[in-house]
């Protein structure tokens, strides 16, 4: 009790800065430990990110591949950061079961081939009706896969990165390489968006496999195979030209989809948190769609003004900032199709991608968009469990946190965000 009090004069006496910075601090170690628990969990093949432990309403005990890469991305993060030897071989040993795995599932009978979305807890692809392809999940395991072989490498492990990650051969046998040979073939082809809904040519998704081709190219050179490096590269500029078509300057946006093929036709607003999700998992540090672009910002901006308007718990007084959604006439409310929610993990990647704008920034601009991203952490703050637990969506009326319990990728997205904010400090 004395603990308590004691604690509230504290945080009262704080300003809302400091209370945040603690949330985020607070909520870290918490990030940390659930999103562990989601890496193969028992009942599960060795290697398996479960999306969230919930089985039923909704049942996201699956592996998807975008999810997993991206939480493996977060783990790659603790890895570098890790302050014990204990810690580090945790870290590495569930890469190399993510690695593990991943091989047998790009070998596996899946009925998109490299582009099947969702697997089994048992490593095997998902045979039931689903948007497939979706292609942002090579990439994204490229992503990932080159920074671990990245780490291999300073390690001395040449010989794993090149029998298991880029063996320079074709047909390829190895992860890495697999992957780049599909995104370099495949990246003009129609696929299902990040949202598994709407078929076309996404921001996202061309996003990512420009991302993964530009390291993928780089690596190749490293690695004596210049004929790829080459090969990727040129690709990636092709995808520059595409992903360049994506600005509307009418409408003064990034529009997510082009040459819609098939799926969700209602995204009538083409205001679409993918194009900022995009931007964080996609950017290649060359200054090609950054953080602070202003096509960006003024993308963010107009879909901030969207949710604030489609979510009456945005209406709330009191409440600081705003909740974002994946865009504002989504009907997915994970147990039913009745209406779309604000979540987790778009309203944190706005906060983080204003964190990374606001880097190197002169003061002025810099403390304001330091205060924008903090107001989003805020905003889920309010709504997270007591205990800090995070679930997909934040519910548009009442603001209780629904659908999917333990959302893996929430808490991937709570340590990149927090990373970006302690860059920010440095
Ligand atoms: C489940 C997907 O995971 C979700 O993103 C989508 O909105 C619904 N299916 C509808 O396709
Ligand atoms: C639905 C989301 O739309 C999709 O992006 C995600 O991969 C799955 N849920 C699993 O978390």
């Amino acid at each position: 009790m004395k603990k308590a009090l004691y604690l509230l004069g504290l945080v009262a006496a704080m300003s809302s800065q400091e209370a945040l910075a603690s949330w985020l601090e607070e909520e870290r170690p918490l990030a940390v430990k659930k999103l562990m628990a989601n890496i193969s969990p028992s009942g599960t093949t060795r290697g398996t990110v479960i999306a969230s432990p919930s089985r039923a309403n909704p049942d996201y005990f699956f592996h998807w591949t975008r999810d997993a890469a991206l939480t493996m991305d977060a783990v790659l993060d603790l890895y570098a950061t890790a302050g014990t030897q204990t810690d580090r071989d945790r870290y590495k040993s569930a890469f190399f079961d993510y690695v593990r795995l991943s091989r047998a599932q790009q070998n596996s009978r899946a009925i998109a081939g490299l582009g099947e979305p969702k697997f089994f807890v048992d490593g095997n692809p998902y045979d039931g009706d689903w948007g497939r392809p979706q292609n942002d999940g090579p990439a994204l395991r490229a992503i990932t896969s080159i920074r671990f072989a990245r780490v291999l490498l300073t390690e001395g492990r040449a010989d794993f990165v090149r029998s298991d990650l880029y063996d320079g051969r074709l047909p390829s046998l190895s992860l890495i390489k697999k992957d780049l040979e599909y995104v370099a073939a495949h990246w003009r082809e129609p696929s299902f968006d990040l949202w598994e809904e709407v078929r076309g040519d996404h921001f996202y998704t061309r996003m990512v496999q420009r991302k993964a081709l530009l390291e993928g190219s780089k690596l190749a050179r490293d690695l004596g195979d210049p004929w790829a490096a080459d090969w990727y590269a040129a690709q990636a500029k092709e995808l520059q030209a595409a992903l360049a078509q994506h600005w509307n300057p009418q409408k003064g946006i990034i529009v997510p989809t082009l040459n819609r093929s098939g799926g969700a036709d209602y995204k009538t607003s083409d205001l679409d948190s993918a194009v900022i999700l995009a931007v964080l998992h996609g950017y290649a540090d060359d200054g090609f769609f950054g953080f602070s672009d202003p096509r960006v910002l003024a993308t963010l901006e107009k879909q901030a003004t969207a949710f604030r308007n489609a979510f009456s718990v945005n209406r709330a007084p009191g409440f600081p900032g705003t909740a974002i959604g994946r865009y504002p006439e989504d009907r997915y409310g994970g147990i039913d199709f009745n209406g779309g929610n604000p979540w987790v993990l778009t309203t944190l990647a706005f906060a983080e991608i204003y964190y990374k704008a606001a880097q190197g920034q002169a003061a002025g601009v810099r403390s304001t968009w330091t205060a924008k991203a903090d107001e989003f952490v805020a905003r889920v703050q309010r709504h997270a469990y007591p205990d800090g637990a995070l679930s997909e969506q934040i519910h548009r009326d009442s603001g209780f946190m629904t659908s999917a319990p333990d959302l893996t990728w929430n808490y991937a997205q709570v340590l990149t965000t927090y990373a970006a904010k302690e860059k920010l400090k440095r």
